[in-house]
């Protein structure tokens, strides 16, 4: 198996209906349905908000330091056996204090799992943003006593009406704590979101971002700069954002000369883990073991953390700023 480094992953969409099932009964939290096959079956999506709708019901499971430990080393287990080496993993804080689970919980568990693993990880904090720009600088100035938890800060939910732009101040905290910094961007939305992304947040690496290739200006300033875009691809034929993987546009950013990474997004939900997604460009597109290989070794210069010890190690130095509770 191919050794590479998985940079987009959402850690909640690793949440496999067997473990939504065994977390609600462990929890007594009552589901419309205990049936695997009947969760399973409701995972058709027309695009990425009704995934969204989905992804946020299945995470009332989740509530106590146990159950992210659980999550984050079933992920880990999984990576793994894929030949991830290294994981730079999204977490949304958001999505759970709003259920009233405090930052401490969140960081203990997923730490915990990663400190257990053999498998190099990272966590990277996501701002939902639909909840806007003052709630994401609210999580993160709550998130600072973790500051020695996770290497940077990220963008996702959903895209179109959520531009890059609304959150310059809160990425403008995070490069002054020494954050890295990433955005979904050009996955629903069009290249102006790119080019927010790059010029207003300061993006080091673009998540999804193929609707950079509409622009030939974008993918010049891509090009030249070098930044790393992480492209998932059975989560774009799953949301709709490409129509098949045959259609899809990533031999062509290759061609481009774009350093571009091949990852799962949120695995449990769309059909593979990431070395599904290669094999997946083998079979589908006849991307070569050449082409492959390249992708593998772009997902290394794309890393942030590679040689950085695992970030699961130490205990928090102060308690959570909880805005929740
Ligand atoms: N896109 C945007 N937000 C997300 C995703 C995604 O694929 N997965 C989890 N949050
Ligand atoms: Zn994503």
């Amino acid at each position: 198996m191919r050794p590479k480094a998985e940079l987009h992953l959402h850690i909640e969409g690793t949440l496999e209906p067997e473990l939504v099932v065994e977390l609600a009964r462990r929890n007594r939290i009552d589901l419309p349905t205990f049936d695997v096959s009947a969760i399973r079956a409701r995972y058709s999506f027309a695009n990425l908000q009704s995934f969204l709708d989905v992804y946020y019901e299945n995470l009332a499971v989740l509530r106590t330091e146990e159950d992210f430990y659980d999550l984050a080393a079933a992920y880990l287990r999984r990576a793994a056996a894929q030949g991830v080496r290294h994981a730079e993993i999204f977490f949304d804080p958001q999505a759970h204090l709003i259920r009233g689970v405090p930052l401490d919980v969140v960081f203990g568990g997923l730490s915990a799992a990663m400190k257990d693993s053999d498998v190099s990880a990272a966590l990277i904090l996501c701002f939902l943003r639909d909840r806007g720009a003052e709630e994401a600088e609210q999580v993160l100035r709550a998130a600072l006593p973790y500051r020695d938890r996770f290497i940077g800060v990220g963008l996702d939910s959903a895209e179109v009406g959520h531009p890059p732009s609304l959150f310059r101040r809160v990425f403008d905290i995070a490069a002054s704590e020494g954050l890295h910094r990433v955005a979904h961007a050009g996955e629903e939305g069009g290249p102006d979101y790119v080019w927010q992304a790059l010029d207003i947040l300061r993006v080091e690496r673009v998540d999804h971002g193929i609707r950079a290739m509409e622009d030939p200006r974008l993918v010049a300033r891509l090009r030249e700069e070098r930044i790393p875009l992480t492209v998932c691809p059975l989560s774009n034929v799953r949301l709709r954002a490409v129509p098949s993987l045959r259609d899809h546009i990533l031999p062509a950013m290759l061609d481009e000369g774009l350093v571009v990474t091949v990852n799962s997004d949120d695995p449990a939900y769309f059909g593979g883990y990431v070395d599904d997604n290669y094999e997946a460009l083998r079979l589908e597109l006849g991307m070569t073991g050449e082409q492959l290989d390249r992708l593998a070794r772009n997902s290394f210069e794309a890393a942030f953390a590679y040689e950085a010890e695992h970030s699961g190690g130490a205990r928090p130095t102060g308690g959570p700023l909880d805005y929740a509770s």
